[in-house]
């Protein structure tokens, strides 16, 4: 598997895990804004045997890398992908001069808070209502 830079040829592989993914799915004008306007963001795609089979996007706000999205392809799930992706976009942080890296989730998304606690993140604090269906969010954050 490799994990690169995504372009916007990935854009419909990416939105077809996106679309069924999420309640709230991020649209393609999203996806190109993060990549093509905003200069903060970083937008990677995890590939294997040609195949795109997850992606990650996250910003670079001063010291602070602030994580928006992760997501598997749903039947490739539970095979490490999400963890050598959030591996590698932690070192990516640390890289471009990150000392913490920050995420919301869901609090009923077990499955992700599990990952993110194996990569050492912690809850910081409760985000009431964060989510457009009125479900809270877990603050969470690591020391890079
Ligand atoms: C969260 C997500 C990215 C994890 O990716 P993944 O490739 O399935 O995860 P991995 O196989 O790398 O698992 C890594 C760790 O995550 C946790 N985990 C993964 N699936 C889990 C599940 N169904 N239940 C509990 N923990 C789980 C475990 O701690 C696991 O480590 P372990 O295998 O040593 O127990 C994936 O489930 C996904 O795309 N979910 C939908 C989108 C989403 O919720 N994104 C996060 C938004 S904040």
């Amino acid at each position: 598997m490799i994990i690169r830079p995504a372009t916007k040829d990935d854009l419909p592989a990416i939105l077809r895990i996106e679309s069924v993914t999420f309640d709230a799915p991020w649209t393609k004008a999203h996806f190109l804004y993060e990549l093509e306007k905003n200069p903060f963001s970083f937008l990677f795609v995890a590939v294997e045997e040609g195949h795109l089979v997850g992606y990650v996007d996250w910003w670079k706000t001063f010291e602070v890398g602030q994580l928006n999205n992760l997501a598997v392809a749903g039947p490739l799930r539970g095979k490490g992908i999400g963890h050598i992706l959030l591996k590698d976009t932690l070192q990516r942080m640390k890289e471009a001069g990150c000392e913490t890296a920050m995420l919301e989730v869901r609090v009923s998304n077990k499955a992700a808070i599990a990952l993110y606690q194996s990569e050492g993140f912690q809850t910081s604090h409760r985000k009431p209502h964060y989510y457009e269906n009125g479900e809270d969010a877990w603050a969470m954050i690591k020391t890079l």
